[in-house]
């Protein structure tokens, strides 16, 4: 247990939930004990994320979300347990007690050390002798030292074992540089290294941790880039490459690019403000990221097809957090760093500050795709244009645009504002009762909302719910005669969150979200509350406690016999020479 419990314990006494989820949701108190407000985690138009001040729990009837203060900061701040302790700590201005450190926080601490001392091989095998070829590339690609510096940019040399023998001299095993992605194992069993002939960029996050890397060929071929596969401390999903630099940046917007070269591009002519999403396309929770370090995103992506398509998903994400987002128009190159080389930075200030807010953008999306000289197509302009205009939110920007649709098309701004309403009414009726309905589905009431925890027996499943809602309510039972053990259940998922329960109980421990923080994941936790929304019967607690532990012992014994059957005609199948 690296963070005490009574540390926790006066923590979340500290913070209470509602004024928490305050600085991020907009509450309001409808019926009951509850407060509801839109759900942060989903996109929904009618709330039915709803937070307990009773409880000290926020639970979301839509997306399934739930948990406590801890949980929510993990969810919502993309931070560890441990990390959400420490923000909510600064928050309640307390200080955060001497750690020992656990297993894990030790291994993660390991590997950003060797991350480091990868980082620093790379880079001083571009400035030896042996990095010349990767020299001549940056020279190349015009990017001069001082931004090599800037970047931490570096040199994997052509060679098997280099990164691997110089980390083995620094005493990191051969399975923590696995651990780490920085060495492979061959069909012989032994290593090589991942990264070979190519260009380094070290991916830095906010904390200024080196958490992995991308390594650029030198020149053509494929794989153009490599990057470290998913590990402990990397994760492309949650990170910007660059972001550590941006952050600092006192431009007032974030410039949002495809490629590692573009931003290395767009810093080294003065726009310090560039970021690019490691290799996928834009995620909710990267969007997440950047709404804490600024409010305008500048979308600067690929000039071609697929960067057209990903800058209308990345708006439709960025839209959702409230975010300002223009979409820049570039013309005559293929990126940013093209534009830059061939047109200037001036050439590319310029572009900046005309860029185009997100709706002239789409609504010109919209105007490329039809010849308006016909009416045919003209009447399919307008259904697509009015279509967009009903979505904005403000009735001020709708008449506005509802009036260039107008013009566009050559008619009156009458029929098109009263078009537009029509289509918003729809609209929302449509989103109002797709949340009704979600809500109501009696499968969505029974299954997790995380698909991976989906259950496959629902009868048992439910018995081993209701145990731990009792338990959990009532921690005295966990001391019962005759409680199953977490690998009778049937639900992989429900086991370990009973576990982590008894696991409390038996330490005299508390039970409640911020206990079990550490030891659930989000997921679990989100599982763990919305088995809490249901209802109890706590007066008969003993009794129950027995009904649900022999449901549970039944469906077990239902499922394994009915294996038992069908090893059974199998057996007699091959026994009679049976074939199908
Ligand atoms: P690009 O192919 O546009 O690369 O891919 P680039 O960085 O702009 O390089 P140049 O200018 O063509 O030399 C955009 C980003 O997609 C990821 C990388 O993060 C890259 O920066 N990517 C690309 C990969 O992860 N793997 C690949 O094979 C290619
Ligand atoms: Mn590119």
């Amino acid at each position: 247990m690296p963070i005490p419990e009574t540390f926790i314990t006066e923590l979340v006494e500290r913070s209470d939930i509602v004024d928490v989820v305050s600085q991020y949701v907009r509450l309001s108190k409808r019926s009951g004990a509850n407060l509801f407000g839109l759900c942060p985690f989903h996109s929904e138009k009618t709330p039915s994320f709803s937070v307990s001040p009773d409880r000290q729990i926020y639970h979301c009837f839509g997306c399934g979300k739930g948990g406590g203060v801890i949980n929510f900061i993990m969810e919502i701040e993309n931070l560890s347990f441990p990390e959400a302790v420490e923000h909510l700590a600064k928050r309640a201005g307390l200080s955060m007690p001497e750690q020992s450190g656990d297993a894990e926080s030790r291994r993660r601490d390991r590997m950003l050390r060797l991350n480091r001392d990868a980082a620093r091989f790379f880079r001083q095998r571009l400035l030896d002798p042996e990095g010349e070829p990767a020299r001549a590339y940056l020279a190349r690609r015009q990017i001069r030292s001082k931004a090599a510096t800037d970047f931490g940019l570096g040199f994997a040399p052509d060679s098997w074992d280099s990164l691997e023998k110089a980390m083995r001299a620094l005493d990191y095993t051969d399975y923590e540089l696995l651990d780490a992605g920085l060495v492979r194992r061959g069909k012989s069993g032994g290593f090589y290294d991942t990264f070979r002939n190519r260009l380094m960029f070290p991916v830095i996050d906010v904390r200024g941790n080196v958490i992995g890397f991308s390594g650029r060929i030198l020149g053509d071929g494929e794989p153009k880039y490599m990057n470290s596969p998913e590990t402990l401390v990397f994760n492309k999903s949650r990170n910007l490459f660059a972001l550590n630099l941006a952050k600092k940046s006192k431009s007032g917007y974030i410039i949002l690019s495809e490629g590692n070269i573009d931003v290395v591009s767009l810093h080294q002519a003065g726009f310090d403000s560039a970021v690019a999403s490691l290799g996928t396309s834009l995620t909710a929770e990267q969007a997440r990221l950047l709404s804490r370090y600024t409010d305008q995103i500048i979308i600067a992506y690929d000039n071609d097809n697929a960067g057209l398509k990903a800058s209308q998903r990345a708006i439709g994400i960025l839209e959702k957090l409230d975010l300002k987002v223009k979409v820049l128009r570039m013309s005559g190159a293929k990126d940013p760093d093209e534009f830059i080389k061939t047109k200037g930075a001036e050439a590319f200030r310029a572009l900046l500050e005309g860029s185009e807010n997100q709706i002239d953008y789409r609504l010109r999306s919209v105007t490329d795709k039809y010849d308006l000289s016909s009416d045919e197509q003209k009447v399919d302009f307008l259904k697509e244009a009015t279509e967009l205009v009903a979505k904005l939110p403000g009735a001020v920007e709708r008449q506005v645009y509802a009036m260039r649709v107008a013009s566009m098309a050559g008619i009156s701004s009458e029929a098109v504002t009263g078009e537009v309403e029509r289509r918003r009414k729809r609209l929302l009726s449509g989103a109002r009762r797709t949340d009704q309905q979600e809500q109501s589905r009696p499968e969505r009431q029974l299954q997790p909302a995380d698909r991976e925890l989906r259950y496959t027996d629902p009868g048992s499943a439910a018995a081993e719910e209701g145990l731990i809602r009792l338990l959990y309510l009532e921690p005295a039972l966990g001391k019962t005669e005759g409680l199953p053990e977490a690998e009778e259940f049937s639900s992989p998922a429900l086991g370990r969150i009973y576990a982590a329960i008894r696991d409390k109980i038996n330490r005299g421990d508390a039970v409640n979200t911020a206990s079990l923080g550490e030891a659930l994941t989000l997921s679990e936790m989100s599982l763990l509350v919305s088995i809490l929304q249901k209802p109890e019967l706590l007066s008969k607690g003993e009794q129950t406690l027995r009904d649900y532990i022999g449901r549970i012992r039944d469906q077990r014994e239902l499922a394994g016999r009915e294996l038992d059957l069908r090893e059974l005609a199998s057996r007699l199948r091959e026994r009679k020479g049976y074939k199908g």
